[in-house]
């Protein structure tokens, strides 16, 4: 098969702009379309780079693409993840992971946290703070700590180690900074939830399951107020420590993974995603939000150190998704050729 892979690469987003500009923070370094390249080569098809843009579905007609591997973050609104798809929709190609409605609920916090909300999930209380003359209420019926975020953003864009407020005074200066880096965007004012935090793998469809839990925690004790940061992603290899299986009490983590998966399945997700957590003190489980389009560097990304600390190799994790995703096309059985070491657990 032929299959093209779609993606932004962050060495597009910053031509010309500072350094420490966030706009590429999301977007994926060409080694990791690399990486997914060699993996396709393996199993035994030829991968097609299709990039991102209207102009892939001009080059999906002329190479001939049978199917797309998805990772394209898109650009400019809370609909950028959903623009692939909507297209390799409507050209009728089959491609790996979610929808462009999964993707845009995901990805639009302040939604995702209604629908979180219904599923009987809990999720941290919040505002939304739509512009500049809704400040005034911002923490109206909060407890601080209080945390800020751009509401349709990954990465921990816009997530500083300023986000976290004590009062209200530092809540107004974050909120101003956002609107300020994040025009036009609202803002999501949630009860910070102090604690521990993991991050889940979800793999498969009809069953969906858990691949594993990972827990996220300070590699140096100097920093008192520690999350994941932008400042403190950017610096993982120094900051981080990622531990898998975390000692986490039997009920509380099958409450974890039932959370994780009952939110898969109420925002319709198709092969894979992520899931963040936080638990409080008192032990209970809060949903910060799911991505249905998890990052997949081999080198920095939740899932894949995830699921390489769970056993699984890079080749094994990506096979599997387009495993995935065949089966759900019917496709397993027309020219998929798998390799019986790569595919599944070392
Ligand atoms: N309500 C919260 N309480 C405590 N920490 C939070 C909360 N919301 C976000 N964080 C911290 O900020 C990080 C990024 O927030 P998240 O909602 O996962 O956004 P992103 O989409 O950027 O990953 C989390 O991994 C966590 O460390
Ligand atoms: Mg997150």
């Amino acid at each position: 098969m032929r299959i093209g892979l779609t993606y932004n690469l962050k060495e597009e987003a910053l031509t010309g702009v500072s350094a420490d500009n966030e706009a590429g923070e999301e977007f994926d370094n060409i080694a990791t379309i690399e990486g997914l390249c060699e993996v396709i080569v393996s199993l035994g098809h030829e991968p097609v780079k299709l990039g991102f843009g209207l102009g892939i579905l001009e080059k999906i007609s002329r190479e001939k693409i049978d199917f797309v591997f998805n990772i394209a973050e898109g650009q400019g609104s809370r609909n950028r993840e959903s623009h692939v798809p909507s297209i390799l929709e409507m050209a009728g190609i089959p491609y790996s992971g979610s929808d462009a409605l999964t993707l845009g609920l995901a990805l639009d916090k302040i939604v995702a946290k209604k629908i979180i909300r219904a599923a009987g999930v809990p999720t941290p209380a919040y505002r939304q703070v739509s512009g500049p003359s809704e400040v005034y209420l911002s923490d109206k019926g909060l407890k601080y700590p209080l945390i800020t975020k751009p509401s349709w953003e990954g990465s921990s864009k816009g997530i500083y180690n300023s986000s976290k407020a004590y009062t209200k005074k530092e809540l107004d200066s974050s909120l101003s900074l956002l609107f300020s880096k994040y025009p036009g965007q609202p803002i999501l004012v949630e009860e910070y939830i102090e604690g521990r935090e993991v991050t889940l793998g979800i793999i498969g469809n009809n069953p969906a399951s858990v691949l594993g839990i990972m827990e996220i925690t300070n590699r140096s004790s100097k920093e008192k107020d520690f999350f994941y940061s932008l400042q403190v992603k950017r610096r993982w290899k120094e900051l981080v420590n990622y531990t898998v299986n975390p000692d986490i009490p039997g009920n509380l983590l099958e409450e974890i993974k039932y959370y994780s998966l009952r939110a898969f399945k109420e925002f319709g997700c198709r092969d894979l995603a992520r899931v963040d957590f936080k638990i409080s003190r008192e032990n209970k489980p809060y949903l910060l939000e799911i991505n249905p389009l998890p990052g997949l560097s081999c080198e920095y990304s939740d899932l894949v150190i995830l699921a390489r600390q769970c056993g699984w190799k890079y080749e094994g994790l990506i096979s599997e998704i387009i495993n995935q995703a065949f089966c759900r096309y019917g496709l397993k059985n027309s020219g998929i050729k798998f390799n019986p070491v790569l595919h599944g657990k070392v």
